[in-house]
């Protein structure tokens, strides 16, 4: 008996412009166009395997190996409908093709670091499980075809979905098809730019994504500034800065971006609290790291940003890293550190000491 099965594995992408807020909720379409950072190495992934059988009774998701309902009316619902209508055109086509369309699946899926604490979880997720199943389903897809489909998923995951750079349109079309995700610029356009994530706490956050940014979009006046105002203007200047690696500029954007996403947060009703104490307490050893390289006439020599949840992704170019690590380990001794291009740093019970 054939057994129809495929892996496929994805890599988280954590936003330099946030994304936070959507004018379609079920399309999934966004409130303001976001920019990010794929980080296609090993340590922040997600890995899912699809296999779809006649004698499987439903659909069915396994997610770090506990089975999550898949609601009819969900999100994961609808890219798996998505994808078995695209399996449909191709048996369609081809009267020798098993009609695999017609089998229920079941998904497992792994994440080799926190889910749901704000490290992107949702967008690798859904990124590997659209991967997956169109790997499964033998379909002639394009990145785009499937950027679209995650987006429906999870909107950060259309992103995943290329490497590098990458800029999420927000487009106009109320069907969704301009609301794509491009390619801003390859990784090897900017090799030297790494990126250190520090891993303040694993514990799932208390809001997610998902209804923080609908109580912001709900409640919040500064969003409405954010999405006429700022952004635009942000999308443009990042996108300069990448192409010109223009690394000044990069950090100084990066780090306004991620303040204005959480002041937008604070300025939801009720209030939503993503950072905490040792998060706040990394922003100034940063901003203290970049004041004395500019008093000493250099440039800026980090940038953090945070997504939602307390945890810090810190951007530098590669001979700044050496460094950064060693602030971070003064300032909070870590448990378990691994350096590679992207490091991951872990400290549970830091407590934040302010540099002097
Ligand atoms: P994060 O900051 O980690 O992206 P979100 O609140 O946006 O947090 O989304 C977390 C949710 O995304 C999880 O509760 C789960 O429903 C979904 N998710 C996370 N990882 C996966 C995965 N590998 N496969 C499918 N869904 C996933
Ligand atoms: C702060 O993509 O997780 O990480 O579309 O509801 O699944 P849903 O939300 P999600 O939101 C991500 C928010 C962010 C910023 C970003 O990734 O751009
Ligand atoms: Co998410």
């Amino acid at each position: 008996m054939t057994v129809y099965q495929a892996t496929a594995s994805a890599p988280v992408n954590i936003a330099v412009i946030k994304y936070w807020g959507k004018r379609d909720t079920k399309l999934i379409l966004p409130t303001n166009s976001s920019l990010s950072v794929t980080l296609d190495q090993d340590h922040l992934r997600s890995t899912t395997t699809s296999r779809a059988d006649p004698s499987f009774d439903h659909d069915r998701l396994w997610l770090n190996g506990k089975e999550e309902e898949i609601k009819g009316d969900g999100r994961t619902a609808t890219c798996i409908a998505e994808l078995k209508r695209l399996r449909k055109e191709v048996e369609d086509a081809d009267s020798n093709a098993p009609k695999l369309s017609t089998f229920p699946v079941h998904i497992a899926s792994y994440n080799n670091f926190p889910t749901a604490a704000g490290l992107a979880s949702s967008a690798s997720g859904f990124a590997a499980l659209v991967s997956s199943l169109a790997q499964l389903y033998e379909l002639p897809a394009s990145p785009s075809t499937l950027s679209l489909i995650s987006r429906q998923g999870s909107g950060s995951a259309c992103r995943s979905l290329y490497g590098g750079y990458v800029a999420w349109n927000v487009g106009t079309d109320p069907s969704g098809v301009d609301s794509n995700a491009v390619e801003v610029a390859p990784r090897e356009h900017w090799p030297d730019m790494h990126a250190l994530i520090c891993v303040v706490s694993d514990d799932k956050k208390g809001t997610s994504s998902t209804s923080g940014m609908q109580r912001t979009v709900e409640t919040s006046a500064l969003l409405q500034h954010r999405i006429k105002h700022v952004v635009p203007q942000r999308m443009a200047d990042i996108s300069k800065a990448i192409q010109e690696r223009d690394f000044d500029s990069f950090a100084q954007i990066t780090m306004a971006d991620s303040n204005q996403f959480h002041a937008v947060a604070l300025d939801t009703a009720p209030p939503i609290f993503y950072l905490n104490d040792v998060s706040r307490s990394i922003i100034q050893v940063v901003v203290e790291y970049n004041r004395l390289s500019l008093a000493n006439g250099g440039g800026y020599k980090a940038a953090y940003t945070y997504d939602a949840g307390p945890n810090a992704v810190i951007y530098a170019p590669e001979k700044n890293m050496k460094e950064i690590i060693q602030l971070i380990l003064n300032y909070f001794p870590q448990k378990d550190a691994f350096k590679d291009t992207f490091a991951l740093f872990k400290n549970d019970k830091a407590e934040g000491k302010l540099p002097a």
